[in-house]
C-alpha cells in the first residue's frame, strides 16, 4: 500500500479519553489512547468485555465523540465540524456493521442494501445493479428479494456487509460482527471482509472476543481497561508463504 508522507492516517487518535458519568461515578471507557490506522489495513480490536471495544468502534465510526483528545477520520476532526457536516462526513467516510445486523424488517435484502442511497435520493437503476452485484459476491443472489426474517444469521450479516459497502466508504467499522454467529459463519464473515479489503482496498476495523479470528487479520489491537496493552502487526493470513 503506497502512502505519501503528507497523507494523515485514515484513523488518527491523539490522547483520546472517553468518559461516562461525572464526579464520583465517572468511568473512563477509554484512557489517553493514541492510535493510527492507515488506509488499506485489516485490523481487529480484541479484549475482555468492558475493555472499551464498543467505545473505540463508536469513536472510529464517528457515532460518538471523545471527552478529550482528538479523533481524526479521513482527514477531518468530527468534533470540529458543525452537526450537519458531521453526519455527511460520517456518511461519506464510514460504513458500520452491527453485532445484531440492524436490518430493516419490512425491507427486502436488496432494499436494505440500497437504503443508504435511498435515504439520500440516489437510488438509481445503476445503484440497483451495483447492489445486486454486491449481493452476488456475498453469495446472496437468490436472497435479494427475501425479507430478513427469512434469512439465517450469517446471511443477514452478509446483507449488512453489502449495505456498509454500498456507498464505497474508505473505512468499515464492525463492532463484534460475528458475536451472534456460529464459528463457521463467523469465519465466513471475516473472509468476506478480507475479500473486499483486498479487492476494493476498503479499510476494515472489527472488534471480537473470538481469538480464533485473530489469525485472519494483519494487525490486532488488544484493549484492557480502556487502554491499548498490545498492538501487533502480523503477516496477512493468505499467501503467507510469500515473503513480504
Ligand atoms: N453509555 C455508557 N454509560 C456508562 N458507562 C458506559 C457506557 N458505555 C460503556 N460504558 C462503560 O465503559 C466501559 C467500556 O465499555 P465498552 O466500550 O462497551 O466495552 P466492550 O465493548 O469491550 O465490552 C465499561 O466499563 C462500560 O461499563
Ligand atoms: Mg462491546
Amino acid at each position: 500500500m503506497m502512502m505519501s508522507d503528507k497523507q494523515p492516517p485514515l484513523v488518527w487518535f491523539r490522547d483520546v479519553t472517553r468518559s461516562y458519568g461525572k464526579g464520583d461515578v465517572e468511568v473512563a471507557a477509554l484512557k489517553n489512547v493514541d492510535l493510527a490506522i492507515a488506509s488499506g489495513e485489516f485490523v481487529s480490536v480484541w479484549g475482555p468485555s468492558g475493555s472499551g471495544k464498543s467505545t473505540l468502534c463508536n469513536l472510529i465510526g464517528g457515532i460518538d465523540l471523545p471527552t478529550s483528545g482528538a479523533v481524526q477520520i479521513n482527514g477531518e476532526e468530527l468534533a470540529k465540524l458543525p452537526d450537519a457536516q458531521q453526519s455527511s462526513h460520517r456518511n461519506r467516510s464510514v460504513g458500520f456493521i452491527f453485532q445484531n445486523f440492524n436490518l430493516i424488517g419490512v425491507l427486502t435484502a436488496l432494499e436494505n442494501v440500497l437504503l443508504p442511497l435511498t435515504l439520500r435520493g440516489a437510488e438509481t437503476s445503476r445503484a440497483r445493479q451495483e447492489a445486486l452485484t454486491l449481493l452476488d459476491e456475498l453469495g446472496l443472489a437468490a436472497e435479494a428479494n427475501r425479507l430478513p426474517d427469512k434469512l439465517s444469521g450469517g446471511q443477514q450479516q452478509r446483507v449488512a456487509i453489502a449495505r456498509a459497502l454500498m456507498t464505497k466508504p474508505p473505512l468499515v467499522v464492525a463492532d463484534e460482527p460475528t458475536a451472534n454467529l456460529d464459528s463457521e459463519n463467523a469465519e465466513k464473515i471475516v473472509t468476506l471482509m478480507r475479500h473486499f479489503n483486498r479487492s476494493v482496498g476498503t479499510t476494515f476495523v472489527f472488534s471480537t472476543h473470538d481469538d480464533r479470528l485473530l489469525d485472519k487479520v494483519d494487525r490486532r489491537i488488544h484493549l484492557r481497561d480502556g487502554q491499548i496493552t498490545d498492538d501487533v502487526t502480523v503477516a496477512p493470513f493468505s499467501n503467507s508463504s510469500e515473503a513480504p
